[in-house]
């Protein structure tokens, strides 16, 4: 498995916050030490994006990872957010004014109407700031940086929101939490279902990706590998479910299926 050969992915900086990892020429992850999401920066040669930005408590150590590569916030045209988790969207309201803030439209929408349930911020003890979205994405539309066109593919299953961006001259793929490094998923939330879910790996699946830029984890290089388990792994936590439901119905004993829910995810992550 990739985790026993040397990361071909260089780190520029590490600190007790975060570490910024070179993924690609003029792509960057910063990649949390806590709970927050990984924040990308794409520095196109027409604009410059972010694709998330972790919590807002790391806005402090993404300025410091952002002024290191020589692109303060103000350089930044748009802060695309890959779903309304706020792991991923907390520190957004910092970047609102001057950079133009991007969503699905089902994001956009929880996020405007300040839906703490679906953002989940009692787990993520955020302060209750609005984060306003100024353009609200759908499937299909394309972000041009110039040298980088990213396509926007609407991906749900980890909530009903999830988008992920492809580029696919360049092979990079943007899957958020929807797909991670050695196939880990992000599990299926409120408004998410893990038949939507197949169906979005699928759709990742069958695209020429070379390198994965996920929302939680590494980087990783063999995004086709890692989609094949993720696949493997849903269609396990689909039957899981289907017989959770038998066994709730015959209220017999489901602990054997409640473990197997949970050993689902234990795998990888280096
Ligand atoms: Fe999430």
């Amino acid at each position: 498995m990739s985790e026993h050969r040397p990361s071909p992915f260089p780190v520029l900086r590490d600190n007790s916050v975060c570490s910024l990892i070179q993924a690609a020429e003029d792509v960057y992850q910063v990649r949390f030490k806590n709970r927050a999401a990984n924040a990308y920066l794409v520095r196109g040669k027409s604009r410059t994006i972010m694709i998330d930005v972790g919590l807002s408590s790391n806005y402090p150590a993404l300025l410091e990872c952002l002024e290191h590569v020589g692109c303060p916030p103000d350089k930044i045209d748009m802060v695309i957010l890959s779903h309304e988790h706020l792991d991923h969207i907390g520190a957004a309201y910092h970047f609102g004014g001057r950079t133009i803030i991007a969503a699905h439209r089902l994001a956009a929408n929880k996020i405007m109407l300040r839906d703490d349930f679906s953002m989940l911020r009692k787990m993520f003890n955020e302060p209750d700031v609005p984060i306003n979205i100024d353009i609200w994405l759908e499937e299909g539309n394309l972000i041009d940086l110039g040298n980088f066109r990213l396509s926007v593919m609407y991906t749900p299953g980890h909530t009903s929101a999830c988008i992920s961006l492809f580029d696919h001259e360049k092979g990079l793929l943007f899957a958020a939490d929807t797909l991670m490094p050695g196939g880990v998923m992000g599990g299926v939330f409120g408004s998410g279902s893990i038949s939507d879910y197949i169906q979005s790996l699928e759709r990742l699946k069958g695209l020429n990706s070379k390198i994965l830029l996920s929302g939680h984890g590494r980087l990783s290089d063999t995004p086709q590998d890692d989609v094949r388990i993720a696949l493997q792994r849903s269609h396990g936590l689909l039957s899981d479910t289907a017989q959770l439901f038998d066994a709730l119905d015959a209220r017999s004993n489901f602990e054997p299926i409640m473990q197997s829910v949970r050993d689902l995810n234990k795998l990888d992550d280096g």
